[in-house]
């Protein structure tokens, strides 16, 4: 019994590291069929010696039943929300206060990051095991919500000091917020959307909802994430700064948001990089609502205190609103490429963080009626959760009565065929395969920049093409000439030429923005990018059954149902067979640059780089012609180390092997 105890431990130990690089560190060191292997074999013993399952075994992510409501969590310290600032007045004024209270002995020494739009929790650990975790609620006591904090792979149920850097506290209260990621919110409404079923506002709603499932199975199949920014009780030392502490939070297996998390010392260039932070936004894949300015040494921050609410030391500064209001014109139905008839508001234009807006999508009847939109309605209108704006509400009270109702049309509005409402489906479809709207969609899809990116290529172009019938479907273009280039209107012969070019670049592309660029339903770039990275040929893809796409991770099983039954349908199969006649080819990685001073030279990366995802370090270097090692020995020639490189560094100067670090490194790929 003895040995299979220790076996039962170390499985535990080895996939919570597994986890750990997958999920946290998104640079994992074994295949997906080793872990499976690895997970199989605990549940199996467990399996067998159902007593010996510990509560915070790998295996008991989604161990709980479903309850009938939450009890309550008093936490040991108030949760605080943080007092804003809408200016950068508010800033300096907010400085000005610290240098008063701290007087003398303050130098400017300040942190700043995104302010994630998700929800505060509180997760306790004792001796390193998630004991209990909890909403704020009232911020003296809030909901318990543990099992449902346990589904969510970022968090680890028990803590491991990586490489040392700082012991497993006693206790150790962490907080931050719960998120879900813009692309993986998109995905659920989708879904949701597809089912019938209401769709959630935003990615903060999404999250919200998810946490207060009473059956944490339905939360663990809710894409959620995790950032801590602070803690609540800790025993033993504290570092000496909040950015220390954050570190040491990082090394012990807990996600922090490292690389945004910047200290400043000047209080107009924080002001700049609020302003950085919030002109970015987009850029990041969660959404943000402002920028949280801390003071950094936590002596100091002990000192400030706080006030009723929230704390003297921080404040955050809030972008601004993401949500305006605007009237709606009319209502236009459009016909996308999958056939289905959405809804889209003509607004007068209204300008929401930086972007001037004068459509929305209004999504389906249902939603329309939720939301009693009528045309002429002065309405809520936000960008949230995708760059697509959308209609939030109505504001009633605005009504002159000249409004009118909307009612989607009974026949497709481009091709006058009758439209289909599949059952269990509240989206309207145009059933022809033939539709033109569904034609031209198919091909800007096609050309797009996330698919096969063919420059010059805009609407009226294509709609030309497809209208004079030189083009019937995508396969098409690869057999286009000058000449019947120079049949459409208004080209002229250079750019004709140009566009000749471009059709023949795209025909070397990467299996992901080819999978992309088919179009298929509920395949975004998000999901291509998982379907070549597990198939990496098309062909395997082609062949997969509905088991062996469900079994990635992030593909359900209505994205495996629309995979299917694409690959299924004959005409599909044969516009796939004609582009790769046409001389379609994927190239995951360009050809080794022989000319790159790097060609044919091995890196290995560490620690963690503050302007890019490792992956994306892999592909430049890969790109440019060197190769990649996952451990150091005496042959790697480039060691590229980020913040808080560990083991990889000692030994890498250990063996006088040349270390990078992140700005020299991007220095020599030319980036
Ligand atoms: S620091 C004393 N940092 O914003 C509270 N909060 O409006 C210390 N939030 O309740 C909070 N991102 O839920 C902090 N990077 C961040 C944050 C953050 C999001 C939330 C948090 C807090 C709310 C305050």
């Amino acid at each position: 019994m003895k040995e299979i105890i220790k076996e039962l431990e170390e499985l535990r130990e080895i996939i919570r590291y597994h986890n750990h690089r997958y999920h946290v560190l998104d640079d994992p060191e074994i295949s997906d069929a080793e872990y499976d292997k690895i997970f199989q074999r605990l549940l199996s013993i467990e399996g067998k010696y159902p007593h010996l399952i510990t509560p915070n075994s790998p295996s008991q992510r989604v161990g709980a039943r479903p309850q009938n409501n939450f009890t309550q969590v008093r936490h040991r310290r108030p949760m605080l929300s943080l007092e804003n600032a809408f200016t950068s007045e508010d800033i300096k004024n907010f400085d000005n206060r610290v240098k008063k209270l701290l007087g003398k002995e303050y130098q400017c020494n300040y942190v700043v990051e995104p302010k994630i739009d998700g929800v505060a929790v509180e997760i306790v650990y004792e001796r390193g095991e998630l004991k209990i975790a909890s909403t704020r609620g009232d911020s003296e006591v809030g909901e318990n919500i543990t099992a449902n904090i346990k589904t969510i792979l970022t968090i680890p149920l028990k803590l491991f000091p990586l490489e040392n850097q700082y012991p497993v506290p006693d206790l150790l209260e962490i907080r931050g917020e719960v998120y879900m990621e813009r692309e993986s919110f998109k995905l659920l409404n989708e879904d949701r959307l597809t089912r019938g079923l209401p769709l959630f506002a935003n990615p903060r709603n999404a999250a919200s909802g998810s946490l207060r499932q009473l059956d944490p199975k339905v939360t663990a199949r809710r894409p959620l994430n995790f950032f801590c920014y602070g803690t609540g009780d800790i025993s033993g030392q504290t570092p000496e700064t909040y950015k220390k502490l954050m570190s040491a939070i990082q090394s012990l297996g807990i996600r922090v948001n490292r690389p945004h998390i910047r200290k400043i010392l000047n209080i107009d260039e924080i002001i700049e990089y609020c302003g950085y932070i919030e002109e970015n936004r987009m850029d990041l894949p969660y959404e943000i609502d402002g920028a949280v300015i801390k003071v950094n040494l936590l002596a100091h921050q002990e000192k400030l205190g706080q006030k009723s609410r929230s704390p003297r030391w921080a404040v955050a500064y809030k972008f601004k609103p993401t949500q305006e209001t605007s009237k709606i014109i009319k209502i236009e139905v459009q016909v996308g490429r999958t056939g289905a008839l959405t809804p889209v508001a003509h607004l007068e234009p209204v300008e929401i963080s930086g972007v001037t807006v004068s459509r929305a999508t209004l999504h389906n009847q249902e939603e329309i009626e939720k939301k009693d939109i009528h045309e002429g309605d002065t309405v809520i209108v936000q960008r949230a959760g995708d760059v697509i704006p959308e209609v939030v509400k109505a504001i009633a009270t605005k009504r002159t009565g000249m409004e009118k109702r909307f009612a989607m049309p009974s026949e497709c509005p481009a091709c006058g065929t009758a439209v289909e409402k599949r059952a269990g489906e509240v989206i309207i479809r145009c059933p022809d395969p033939e539709c033109p709207a569904q034609a031209r969609q198919s091909l800007k899809h096609f050309v797009s920049k996330g698919g096969m990116n063919i420059e010059g290529m805009g609407d009226k172009i294509s709609s030309q093409l497809l209208e004079k019938g030189l083009v019937k479907n995508s396969a098409d273009l690869y057999s286009l000439t000058l000449d019947h280039l120079l049949r459409l209107d208004k080209i002229e012969q250079k750019s004709a030429e140009n566009l000749l070019k471009a059709i023949e670049a795209s025909k070397t592309t990467t299996l992901s923005k080819f999978i992309y660029s088919l179009g298929i339903r509920h395949v975004g770039e998000h999901v291509a990018d998982l379907l070549a990275g597990h198939f990496k040929d098309l062909d395997r893809l082609r062949q997969a059954d509905r088991e062996g796409l469900v079994s990635i991770n992030a593909i359900g099983p209505q994205i495996a149902e629309s995979l299917i039954s694409y690959f299924q349908d004959d005409s599909s199969q044969s516009n796939i067979s004609l582009l790769i006649k046409a001389g379609i080819r994927f190239e995951e990685v360009r050809p080794a640059d022989t000319s790159s001073p790097i060609s044919g030279k091995s890196f290995a990366i560490t620690g963690t780089l503050s302007s890019m995802k490792r992956s994306e370090a892999q592909k430049i270097i890969l790109q440019n012609g060197g190769s990649l090692t996952s451990s150091i020995s005496r042959s790697t020639d480039y060691l590229v180390a980020g913040e808080s490189a560990g083991s990889k560094l000692r030994k890498a100067q250990e063996f006088g092997i040349l270390v990078l670090s992140e700005d020299a490194f991007l220095n020599l790929m030319g980036v």
